[in-house]
């Protein structure tokens, strides 16, 4: 008779469950794929939406909403406050305001961008988000644009409707990662813009007229509420529970993808918290190279491959 080892017995169940987790996440990856029109005027609004006289906000065109975890990250959401909000002043303005966020892939650049949009909606007519990771992403989300704002579907026409826009707007042009692309050639010009480029590539840092900012770990404070709020615990403030997810944190290193997908891994029922170090330890290739283990399932990459 073999007995069978606590470690295969994780590793068995991990195969299984981990299917059902990989095809959730994928349909979710799925769905997350369709942007996210949304504007008061649009005929397919519902009857509960208000009146847009109510309203400043126009167009709201994003592919999703930040993670429904979405866990601190304060000091870039003030920068993004103060440089990145339509001025009051817009004829003392020259050129778009372009911040640009650069930092390790999974540090949460893109989720940032998806907070600001979300808490400032309001503030700007419109709000509109390209993948700027190839040439057909950035033409494919510009035509996207074209077509919510009903105008031709080409990337020299939206920019010029946004360059000469008497509204205030913000473009996020998300991933634009590879150096051999010309970002420029995709930025409008005018004085009531904002553009948020997130990279992973720092040279990106040349666009910028209104500030950079290097997204790093979190803080292990942030890391810890992360992970006990991707597990599912209610109870934030337990000592004896922070001081184990601490443990985790610790051991990961605070990258926010990290975090998700142990949260993903505990939350499952893979394993405990306190186990999580130990065999962290022992299969870490095994635990990072799941794949879409995430709490949006929005997510290209794991840990292991970024
Ligand atoms: N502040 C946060 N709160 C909650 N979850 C977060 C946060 N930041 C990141 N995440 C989680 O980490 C995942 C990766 O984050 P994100 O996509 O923003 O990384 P990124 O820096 O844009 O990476 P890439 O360079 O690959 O585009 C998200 O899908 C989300 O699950
Ligand atoms: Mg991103």
């Amino acid at each position: 008779m073999t007995g069978r080892n606590p470690q295969d017995a994780f590793s068995s169940q991990l195969g299984h469950r981990y299917k059902d987790v990989v095809l959730q996440g994928s349909a979710r990856a799925h769905l997350g794929d369709a942007f996210y029109f949304d504007h008061y005027n649009s005929p397919l609004a519902g009857s509960q939406n208000p009146p847009a006289s109510q309203f400043h906000n126009k167009y709201f065109v994003v592919p999703r909403h930040p993670s429904a975890v979405f866990t601190g990250r304060e000091e870039i959401l003030e920068q993004l406050r103060i440089n990145c909000l339509p001025s009051k002043d817009p004829v003392s303005q020259r050129q778009p305001r372009i911040f640009v966020i650069h930092g390790l892939g999974g540090s949460g650049k893109t989720q940032v961008c998806l907070k600001f949009m979300q808490d400032h909606r309001e503030k700007f007519w419109g709000v509109f988000w390209v993948d700027a990771s190839s040439t057909e992403n950035l033409e494919r989300g510009f035509a996207q644009i074209a077509t919510v704002c009903a105008l031709e579907p080409d990337v020299d026409v939206v920019k010029r409707y946004l360059s000469n826009s008497t509204e205030s707007w913000m473009l996020v042009l998300d991933s634009a990662d590879n150096y051999l692309l010309n970002i420029s050639s995709y930025l409008p010009v005018g004085n009531r813009g904002t553009v948020l480029i997130t990279t992973r590539n720092p040279k990106c840092e040349i666009h910028a007229t209104a500030g950079t900012y290097r997204l790093g770990k979190m803080t292990e404070n942030e890391a810890v509420t992360l992970i006990l709020r991707s597990t599912g615990v209610n109870n934030l403030a337990d000592k004896s529970i922070r001081k184990n997810a601490k443990q985790v944190v610790s051991t990961l290193g605070s990258l926010a993808l990290a975090i998700v997908q142990a949260g993903a891994v505990i939350r499952e029922g893979l394993c405990k918290m306190e186990e999580y170090c130990t065999i962290y330890s022992r299969r870490r290739r095994e635990l990072l190279s799941q794949k879409a283990v995430q709490d949006t399932g929005d997510y290209r990459h794991t840990v292991y491959t970024t």
